[in-house]
Formats: structure tokens, sequence, C-alpha cells
């Protein structure tokens, strides 16, 4: 048996360096606290929780802190919430991505100077949520080719599109497409980043020689289930799996290519305890 991990499996640049600075504020003797979970992925959490890092969950348990220390996640938060968080009197240790960070600068910047700020993207992910709360002026968000199309604007005044970090590189071009045709005075900064690209393209590409392709990632993971679905595509035995816990034997047995990927939130440990156990038990 042949086992290929791909080397886009797990965290990450911005999502490794959230983590590890959640766990460098761990060592902090105060109380230390992550608005919201810090990756999705429940393994971590409890990790954390056991080094006494509580996860603020809603705005009414914000509310209640006083001091101490709060780290913000990879995605970002808005301009209001970080005010919010500043209310509290803690040390706000900020874990954003840094290429979110770089949008919220040129959301900032180009509503401060007039342009109308139009995101592409998932108006519910808190990524673009966090983006959003970086403008001066309404902002519109595209996320289907519909709106794309029913997107009017009044006026000479400069249009500034960009996108969230995860979005499909096609959609986003055919949607800028649809826009630049309009004859609409349009600044468009490519937003996407490419890890979650690479990584999808590095699964496919694996899951077309696997005769079992394993996915590994948390149940509420949508960057995950994205690859499950591409990997199912090309393999049909694929396996979507949390942890070593959830592998069932492939139906032809252990011979042929097993392939192993992980969702962007997926930790080092886990991918090679499933390493460890394929080896051992396929
Ligand atoms: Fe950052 Fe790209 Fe990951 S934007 S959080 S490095 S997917």
């Amino acid at each position: 048996m042949k086992i290929i991990t791909a080397k886009s499996a797990g965290f990450c640049f911005g999502v490794r360096k959230a983590v590890d600075i959640a766990y460098e504020a761990a060592k902090d003797p105060g109380p230390v606290f992550t608005y919201g979970p810090i990756i999705h992925n429940q393994s971590v959490v409890d990790d954390l929780a056991q080094k006494g890092v509580r996860v603020i969950r809603s705005r009414e348990e914000l509310s209640e802190i006083h001091g101490g220390v709060i780290v913000t996640r990879s995605h970002g938060v808005s301009r209001e919430e970080e005010e919010l968080l500043r209310s509290t009197g803690a040390r706000i240790v900020d874990a954003t991505c840094p290429f979110v960070k770089r949008i919220h600068r040129t959301v900032d910047q180009e509503s401060a100077a007039g342009s109308r700020i139009v995101i592409v993207g998932n108006p519910d992910h808190p990524e673009v949520r966090g983006i959003m709360g970086w403008s001066h002026t309404p902002v519109t968000v595209i996320s289907t080719e519909e709106e794309a199309r029913a997107f009017t604007h009044e006026g000479e005044g400069r249009i500034c599109v960009v996108a969230q970090t995860t979005f499909n590189a096609n959609k986003f071009k055919e949607f800028i497409d649809i826009l630049y045709k309009r004859g609409y005075n349009i600044a468009c900064v490519n937003t996407i980043c490419s890890a979650t690209h690479e990584r999808q393209a590095e699964a496919r590409t694996i899951a077309k020689r696997a005769d079992t392709m394993i996915v590994i990632g948390d149940s509420t993971s949508s960057n995950s289930a994205k690859l499950y679905e591409i990997c199912r595509k090309e393999c049909p035995d694929t396996q979507f799996i949390q942890s070593w816990r959830d592998l069932r034997l492939p139906p032809a047995g252990g011979d042929g290519v097993v392939g192993i990927t992980a969702g962007a939130s997926v930790p080092l440990t886990i991918i090679e305890e499933v390493q460890l156990h394929v080896r051992a038990e396929f």
C-alpha cells in the first residue's frame, strides 16, 4: 500500500499564526479568552481550555468580562467589535490573518476616500461581516451571478471591489467582468488567498490516483466539507473523518493507494495520527 499525504494538508499560514498566538497568550497569568473558537477544531479548543483559555461566544458573555487578555480569530473583527473588545479593559491580542488585515486597510482607506465598497463573498461569513465593519460608507456584498447582474451604481463615483479570502477565483473574475461591462469606474483588488485553492487542487490530484481518499476535518468546517466534495468526485471511496477513530477499512482491503488531506483547521498531530493508523490497520 502506498500512502500519499498532501503537502498542503492542515493549517494555512494565517490559522497557524492565530493558534500560535493563542497558545502564547495562554501563558498569561490572568484570565485569557478567545473571541469565538480560535479555529473549527474541538481538540484544539479543548486543549486551550485545559490551559485556561475560555471562549467568548456572545456579546452578553463579552459584557461580563472586565480585564484579562482577549485573542481575536484569524477571520478578523469589525471596527465596532474591536472597540467593544477594548471597552472591556482587556489587553487585545490581534490574531487576524495579515491577508485579512490588508483587506480591512483597503476598505478603510478606499471608503474614506469616497469609494463605494463591494465585497464578493458570503454575507454570513464572519470574515465578510468583519470586512464590512471597516467601511465608512454602505457596503454591497455579492455572492451570486444574479446579484452581480442586479447590482447598480448611481453617478461617477469609484467602486472598490474586494473578495473574501476563500472565494472561488473563477467566480470572482466572472462577477468582475459583469461589473466592468457596465462601464463603472472600478478599482478591483484581488484579495483571494491562494492557500485554499492550492489545498483543493492538490487534493483533487491525489484523489484521482487514490483507491481510498481520506479527508480529515471538523464536521462544522465548511472548507473541509468542500475538500470532501472535491475528492469524492474523483475517488468514490472517500472518507470524511474527524480523527483516526472514524477510519473504515477500504473495500478493496489494504492494497493500492491511500490519499490523505486535511482542512485548514486540522493540527499536524491529528494528521500524523491518521497516517500512523492507516499504516498499521489498512
Ligand atoms: Fe489567511 Fe489565507 Fe489562511 S487569508 S487565514 S492564510 S486561507
